[in-house]
């Protein structure tokens, strides 16, 4: 491996925008089914997984969610997108989680929610990672499934740390959820919403301001109204980037035009994260190496993003503090600056 290959696999990391079922790889699928009787043809599975654009992503994300049928199978789900993050020297992860749609499907959501904090205890335990869960809301739906989200955070913490906003950002607007994201920031959780992927300016302003959004997913438009990012940087809101994503979905004809360097060189907090692994075939290290081929980015900047996560988290300051220290003596170690990249 090339020393900055290795250097940024090896990298303590944090993630703060990945998808539990947006990390259910046909691997993890297929064994699922085969263990209900229903052997699957590999073939046709990776069929599910093929898709045009940002809508087609959706539809097939909402058939792999359908396949899941029992709620036991969050336990082998989320154990295995664990042990996949702790590979990648992930040592905390945000992930979000919609229950909304296995409530949709029937399942017993609290049996879910148990088998999911079962497996991320006992990756805790095994790889020392650690694993806090953001509910995310499908704005597409009536916003009574959004107060059933947030009955289960407020019942569920201090696994759950959050709320969040995904789905068709041309959906329903964020104000028909103003009084239940300003319920949950009164309760003490944390908010995050998906902004300015397929929607532009408007409707990052509006995730700030009904949703009380303290971190944006994706944000990659706000670009496009300068005082939108005079606005973010005064009150230091993360956009929590996923180039691969945008690509994968059209937001972006391209990763060599993203604006990611755009919106740093504006002066914004940015962290980078994989959004669905499964469906974009990448991962966070991938992530990284990325930024460094297409962009050249020097080692600084890359490190400079990567600690952006820690720094952004919802995590206590104690510890954040422990974390940040383990990445720092892990930079000064290894003096990526020295090495070829
Ligand atoms: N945008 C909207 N909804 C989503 C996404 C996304 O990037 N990922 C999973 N659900
Ligand atoms: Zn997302």
């Amino acid at each position: 491996m090339r020393p900055l290959k290795e250097f940024l696999h090896e990298m303590p990391k944090a993630e703060l925008h990945v998808h539990l079922e947006g990390c259910i790889t046909a691997e993890i699928l297929l064994p699922l089914e085969a263990s209900r009787g229903e052997p699957a043809n590999p073939e046709a599975f990776q069929e599910l997984y093929r898709f045009k654009d940002f809508y087609g992503f959706l539809e097939a994300y909402g058939e792999v969610c359908r396949r899941i049928r029992r709620p036991e199978d969050f336990r082998t789900v989320a154990g295995m997108v664990l042990v996949s993050l702790a590979r990648q020297k992930v040592r905390y992860v945000e992930m979000l989680f919609t229950p909304a749609v296995f409530f949709r499907l029937g399942l017993d959501v609290d049996e879910v929610f148990h088998s999911i904090f079962d497996a991320a205890e006992q990756a805790r335990k095994s790889w020392d990672i650690r694993c806090s869960l953001i509910l995310d809301n499908v704005r597409q739906w009536k916003p009574s499934f959004a107060e059933k989200t947030l009955d289960w955070a407020l019942k569920f913490r201090p696994w759950v740390v959050g709320i969040g906003m995904g789905g068709d950002e041309n959906g329903r607007r964020a104000k028909e959820y103003e009084s239940i994201f300003r319920e949950a920031r009164a309760q003490g959780l944390r908010t995050v919403a998906h902004a300015g992927e397929i929607g532009g300016p408007r409707s990052i302003w509006d995730a700030l301001e009904y949703l009380s959004a303290e971190r944006i997913g994706h944000g990659v438009t706000a670009l496009e109204d300068p005082v939108l990012v005079k606005h973010l940087l005064r009150h230091r809101i993360t956009l929590d980037v996923s180039p691969t994503s945008n690509v994968r979905t059209g937001v972006v004809p391209s990763l060599a035009r993203h604006p990611l360097p755009r919106l740093l060189e504006a002066g914004l907090a940015v962290t980078i994260n994989s959004d669905d692994p499964a469906f974009f075939q990448t991962s966070l290290s991938e992530e990284y190496w990325n930024l460094s081929e297409q962009f050249h980015f020097p080692a600084e900047r890359i490190v400079q993003l990567a600690r952006q996560a820690f720094d952004s988290s919802f995590l206590a300051d104690e510890e954040k503090a422990v974390l940040l220290k383990e990445f720092d003596q892990y930079v000064q170690m290894k003096n990526p600056g020295s090495k070829d990249s």
